[in-house]
């Protein structure tokens, strides 16, 4: 089949998290399985391309106030998967993807209307998909266009839309001038389409007009449906529930294994795990504690610092925290208030919590095979990369039960020896730091620790068993692949 990826992010091009890490390497998962897969990004600022050659000169974009004029630039294929590139300067390139800490950019919507549209235009010329696989907010409009403006283009008549949900905190809500200015009906603005509380909700319209519709863990699937998780969706979601399927996220092992790390200082597998204490040593000195006892065990975090990622959680039991044997090695970027709440208790106990308020790649991978312990203590996690990544280098996982973190960790249990990590329901200081203390008892014997740890190392969440899971959603839509007819109808067009 033909695949369309359509996102805002995409490995090694452009990341804020881990959609990012999902578009780089699904696409590869897919072409492995024989399909033909294209992704059509954004170019930014920091997007690299050296010497792309320019495949379409200019492209329409209507605006009500103006034409505007992008063009389409060849990222080449790697590994089988075939990017293209729009590139519209005056929105994209810019110092950061969506805004800076000021704040989202204001002409946000103007930004991927631009882009939503123009994958439309460029895909006419370069290879009409027989599935356009759309990824939150940024890309909801191809859904939208799909079924108004374009609904009488031949050309898509038999092209389907699948949407991903990676994250419902993100919809894309505008004034309801939006519409009109990215020439879009009004006949959009009723409450089962796109109006969300008298504004424009791009995601709300994706969910309404996508062929199907999948989020990122089946535990999430089932949690947007409910108002604690729903972030005011989870009326649409759940009328859309027979066309709505989690699917966890997998692992791109050639980016994230101990075994051939680039990133680290001494590479190790779950047969030889000496490496990973030189790497332990290496990560208390990146953050200047290489004077700790390399016994203390250290817990890891890389993180966006947002409200999602439970960091209010450390912030009710940091004096409790400090007065435990162990380290706190925490990297990440993002909110200003997350940012100073770590940063003050790296000031308060400087030998027990170090900070890097940054955003560094290859740290990122030294904590992962440096720490003994990742904590996630996320208020919702709707697949969550780390802790897989962490059960790959033996970093033992502790998290909070929701979302894709409770689909993918199984709690230790020192009776049977059977479990992978640690973790705790209740969204409360007090349920994180007796779930702490539940993995400190743990790593006291450090037989039945390492028993854990290779329980982690030894599960597979590479990405081939979720492709499989997309290709039979795919196959399902497609009218020129049917499977049971009644099927074809029940998502084509209403
Ligand atoms: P989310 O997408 O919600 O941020 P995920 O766990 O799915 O959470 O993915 C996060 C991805 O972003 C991981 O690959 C992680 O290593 C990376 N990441 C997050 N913050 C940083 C940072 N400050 N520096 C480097 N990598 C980061
Ligand atoms: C989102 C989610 C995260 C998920 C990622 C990729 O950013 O917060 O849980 O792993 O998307 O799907």
């Amino acid at each position: 089949m033909k695949i369309a990826f359509a996102a805002s992010e995409c490995v090694p091009f452009a990341k804020t998290g881990g959609l990012a890490d999902v578009v780089g390497a699904l696409p590869q998962a897919l072409a492995e399985l024989g399909h033909s897969v294209s992704v059509y990004l954004p170019k930014y600022k920091q997007t690299r391309l050296p010497d792309a050659k320019v495949l379409l000169r200019s492209v329409t974009i209507p605006f009500d106030d103006q034409y505007r004029f992008c063009s389409v630039l060849d990222g080449g294929k790697r590994s089988g998967v075939q990017f293209y590139f729009i590139d519209y300067p005056a929105f994209f390139d810019r110092e950061a993807l969506y805004g800076t800490s000021a704040g989202d950019y204001p002409d946000n919507a103007e930004r991927f209307a631009l882009y939503c549209r123009a994958v439309l235009e460029a895909s006419k010329v370069l290879g009409v998909p027989d599935i356009f696989h759309c990824h939150d907010w940024q890309s909801a409009l191809i859904p939208i266009l799909l079924r108004t403006s374009y609904e009488a283009d031949p050309v898509f008549r038999g092209t389907r839309t699948v949407f991903t949900i990676h994250n419902i905190g993100y919809q894309g809500i505008f004034p309801p001038d939006t519409l009109p200015l990215l020439m879009l009906p009004w006949d959009l603005f009723t409450i089962d389409q796109m109006e969300f509380w008298g504004k424009v909700n791009f995601l709300k319209g994706a969910i309404a007009f996508s062929d199907h519709l999948t989020t990122v863990s089946r535990k999430y699937a089932h949690e947007i449906q409910a108002s604690e998780y729903g972030f005011g969706l989870e009326g649409v979601l759940k009328s859309r529930a027979g066309s709505l399927t989690g699917i966890i996220n997998g692992v791109d092992y050639n980016e994230w294994s101990p075994e051939k790390d680039k990133y680290i200082v001494r590479q190790y597998s779950a047969e030889g795990l000496q490496g990973k204490k030189e790497c332990k040593y290496d990560l208390l000195r990146q953050f200047g504690l290489e004077s700790a006892p390399i016994d203390t065990p250290v817990i890891g975090i890389v993180s966006r610092f947002v409200a999602q990622k439970g960091f209010d959680l450390i912030e009710e039991i940091g004096g409790d925290l400090a007065r435990l044997p162990l380290i706190i090695t925490a990297l990440g970027s993002g909110e200003k208030e997350y940012q100073d709440l770590l940063l003050k208790l790296q000031k308060q106990h400087p030998d027990k919590i170090a900070v890097k308020i940054a955003y560094d790649n290859g740290l990122a991978h030294k904590i992962e095979a440096g720490a003994d312990m990742f904590l996630m203590p996320s208020r919702y996690e709707p697949s969550g990369l780390n802790q897989m990544y962490s059960l790959r280098y033996g970093t033992v996982p502790i998290v909070r039960a929701t979302g894709g973190l409770d689909d993918t960790i199984e709690s230790w249990d020192p009776t049977s020896a059977k479990g992978t990590g640690f973790k705790f329901s209740a969204y409360s200081g007090v349920a994180l730091l007796n779930c702490i203390h539940e993995a400190l008892r743990a790593f006291k014997d450090q037989a039945a620790w390492l028993k854990l740890m290779q329980n982690g190392m030894k599960k597979d969440f590479s990405w081939t068993a979720s492709a499989r899971e997309y290709v039979k959603i795919y196959e399902r839509l497609s009218p020129s692949k049917p499977g049971p007819s009644e099927k074809v109808l029940e998502f084509s067009r209403v």
